[in-house]
């Protein structure tokens, strides 16, 4: 069935399109006054996973990438070692991102685990050194392979060097979305991220008021327990619509799954909007060039819809897209 592009009703989408294809000359500076941020800046892109869309995710060179691309944010999901150091990956599991399944002296370490299907190997049950022998791969099928087997699994800390050490170079306020990837589970292990995270969030100087970070996790009781740690901004992720009023009582916005914002037709399901009454920012993720919402023709019209509903940041694999897309709204503010 071909994309439902002309029964879609979304005036900002509309407002969008013509302000910004039709009479580029003639639009000037939009102000985007149907869909505004919370904070009236353009919206953020944060590089999900790095630029993971072209090199193997969660790794030095894919972060680096994407920081060259201009992103935001670069976004870095991290779980625990065995001796309590924070790695970026994006599961606990690491058959799909790593070449550990080629590592014989790890053969019998592999077990099976409520979480996941099938036998694995975890995380938890390894040390950092044992971690450090291992190379990343690409974890989606369609994306290039070229890189696996080359790239180190970082740290958070080698990671936080990374992105200070390019902040500073290119004299550009990078930031850093770091997601505590099942603080429960690791808790059942006697591992907490929290500590550890607030710590190397602070060696690089990114703690205090303003920094540019935020804390991500889909466990609320973890939030709850970070509020008690820190000041620094957090979002709830959700893959269903929360009670805005009460989470606001904890964080600064929420991180939805997309489709929670546009109903099958293209509706504006009206949770930007909500969200915003409750005064929290609105980060949807993921926006993928090679998955795209079977509603859009093309990633550029996808992101273009959600630019336009007022979201105040993006996820995507593919910052340099979604960069391109926020330069061409020519919203007031960003290329002044
Ligand atoms: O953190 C935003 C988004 O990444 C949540 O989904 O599973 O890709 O971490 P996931
Ligand atoms: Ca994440």
């Amino acid at each position: 069935m071909p994309p439902r592009i002309g029964t879609m009703r979304i005036r900002v989408l509309i407002a969008v399109i013509i302000l910004s294809d039709i009479l580029p000359g003639c639009a000037g500076k939009i102000d985007m006054k149907t869909g505004q941020t919370l904070s009236g800046q353009p919206p953020l892109v944060i590089a999900h996973r790095g630029a993971s869309g072209v090199l193997p995710e969660h790794t030095l060179p894919a972060y680096a990438r994407a920081i060259d691309m201009g992103a935001d944010y670069i976004e870095p999901d991290l779980v625990i070692t065995k001796d309590g150091h924070l790695v970026a990956r994006h599961d606990r599991y690491l058959s799909g991102s790593t070449n550990i399944s080629d590592m014989p002296e790890f053969a019998d370490r592999r077990r099976s685990d409520p979480s996941h299907e099938g036998l694995d190997w975890f995380i938890e049950d390894f040390t950092l050194a044992e971690i450090k022998t291992l190379k990343a791969r690409q974890p989606r099928e369609g994306r290039p392979k070229g890189f696996d087997d080359q790239y180190d699994i970082p740290t958070f800390d080698e990671v936080m060097a990374l992105i200070a050490r390019r902040s500073a170079e290119t004299v550009r306020r990078i930031g850093v979305y770091p997601e505590t990837k099942q603080p429960s589970a690791f808790a059942a292990a006697g591992l907490r991220h929290d500590e550890a995270m607030l710590e190397t969030l602070a060696k690089h100087g990114y703690d205090g008021e303003g920094a540019a970070v935020f804390l991500q996790s889909f466990e609320m009781e973890n939030l709850a327990r970070l509020k008690s740690q820190t000041s620094l901004p957090l979002i709830f992720l959700t893959e269903t619509r929360p009670d805005f009023g009460e989470i606001a009582k904890i964080v600064h916005g929420v991180g939805p799954y997309k489709k929670l914002l546009l109903d099958d037709l293209g509706e504006d399901t009206g949770f930007v909007a909500a969200a915003h009454a409750a005064g929290l920012a609105v980060h949807p993720w993921t926006f993928r060039d090679d998955q795209i919402d079977a509603k859009f023709p093309d990633i550029d019209t996808e992101l273009k819809a959600y630019y336009g509903l007022g979201v105040d940041g993006v996820f995507s694999d593919f910052p340099d897209t979604a960069l391109r897309v926020r330069h061409n709204l020519n919203i007031k503010g960003l290329q002044d």
